[in-house]
């Protein structure tokens, strides 16, 4: 089975192919990030118009990748939220179309399920069940995973999700867009323990996160270390991107752990553009060998948004017999632990 995926739920137009048997054929992504860099975040108008843009150039690439015709197409999955509705209406109202005239199902993607199953995409791949860490920029979810559709969640951020506290913090450092990139390269140069950034929420027993706080936290710091001139010396801006991300970092691995001794799981997947995090990697690898549990993430391309991801999840729920109608499917909210193992055709078609 051949699957166009089709990822438009923000700011990233990603296009890809996988095939059930042979694995991902062709990936294209075209990201938005210096046209709204100018803003200093997504501007969601100029988002859809650049979707519509980029998607059926992006198209022709990848049937070109992969030596394919539209015809060679066996079904087309697209994301259908959560994400931004204008975003997401591009990609639906395009696979609803496509699949229409070629007279191939279409399907509806979670974006977070997407995430939730990237790391299937690589070679060496975690099995069923296992918890999943999901941190991306409106997500941090801990879920324990028994199979396709089969979630249930263990907890969540209470506000800001990581990857939001991560750009917010970069943008009162006045650091280039996308901010949890650019935070996490000048942490190199910092002093994480410099400054003693809280642990939020790990004194407490549960599987929720508050990361608003650390927010705060480095707003003051930002306001007492101010020159005259009302800039920071570049040593301490980068001593507190050391010690915010040390901090977003201890906190996540604590609640993994927690998670892992809770479920009695020895296999943690984490998922989303936060997941890309080196220093994240780096300290849950370190944690959980300890705890003789092992973790999984996608190569960093796989972790920030991506169409391969929306293509394998598609394609597994297509080949379990799922089926959308012809209504273009998009939710702004959607939360993955209300989602269901595939059934077939849902009731309404
Ligand atoms: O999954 P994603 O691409 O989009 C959403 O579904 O939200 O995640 C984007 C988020 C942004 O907040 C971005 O700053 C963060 O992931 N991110 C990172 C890193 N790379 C991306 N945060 C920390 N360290 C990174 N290396
Ligand atoms: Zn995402």
């Amino acid at each position: 089975m051949r699957i166009m995926g089709i990822e438009t739920s923000c700011d990233e137009t990603g296009i890809a192919i996988y095939h059930s048997e042979k694995g991902l054929l062709a990936n294209r992504l075209y990201s938005q990030a210096a046209m709204h860099a100018e803003y200093g975040g997504v501007v969601p108008e100029l988002a859809s118009r650049d979707h519509v843009r980029k998607i059926l150039p992006l198209i022709k690439m990848v049937l070109s990748d992969s030596d394919m015709e539209l015809s060679d197409l066996d079904g087309i999955a697209y994301t259908s939220g959560p994400g931004l509705i204008g975003a997401l209406m591009v990609g639906g109202a395009l696979a609803s179309s496509l699949g229409y005239a070629l007279g191939i199902p279409v399907l509806g993607v979670n974006h977070m399920e997407g995430h939730l199953l990237a790391p299937m995409l690589e070679k060496t791949r975690p099995e069923f069940p296992f918890v999943a860490l999901l941190v991306s920029g409106g997500h941090t979810q801990l879920v324990s995973v028994n199979g396709l559709g089969d979630y249930q969640l263990l907890g969540e951020s209470l506000d800001d999700a990581a990857g939001e506290a991560f750009d917010k913090t970069a943008k009162m450092l006045d650091l280039d867009y996308p901010g949890g990139p650019a935070l996490a390269k000048f942490a190199e140069e910092g002093d994480a323990d410099r400054f003693n950034f809280p642990r939020p929420m790990t004194d407490r027993p549960g599987l929720n996160f508050s990361f608003s706080g650390l927010k705060t936290f480095s707003r003051n710091l930002i306001d007492k270390h101010r020159r005259k001139n009302g800039l920071l010396d570049l040593q301490t801006c980068a001593d507190i991107c050391a010690g915010f991300q040390e901090a977003v970092v201890d906190t996540l691995v604590i609640k993994c752990l927690r998670a892992i001794e809770f479920t009695s799981l020895k296999v943690l997947v984490i998922a989303g553009g936060v997941a890309a995090n080196e220093r994240l990697r780096e300290k849950l690898e370190y944690a959980l060998k300890i705890q003789e549990a092992h973790v999984f993430y996608a190569r960093q391309e796989f972790c920030t948004d991506n169409g391969a991801m929306i293509a394998y999840a598609g394609c597994q729920r297509l080949l379990a017999g799922e089926r959308n109608n012809l209504a273009v499917d998009a939710f702004p909210r959607w939360s993955v632990d209300t989602l269901a193992p595939p059934l077939g055709e849902k009731p309404w078609t």
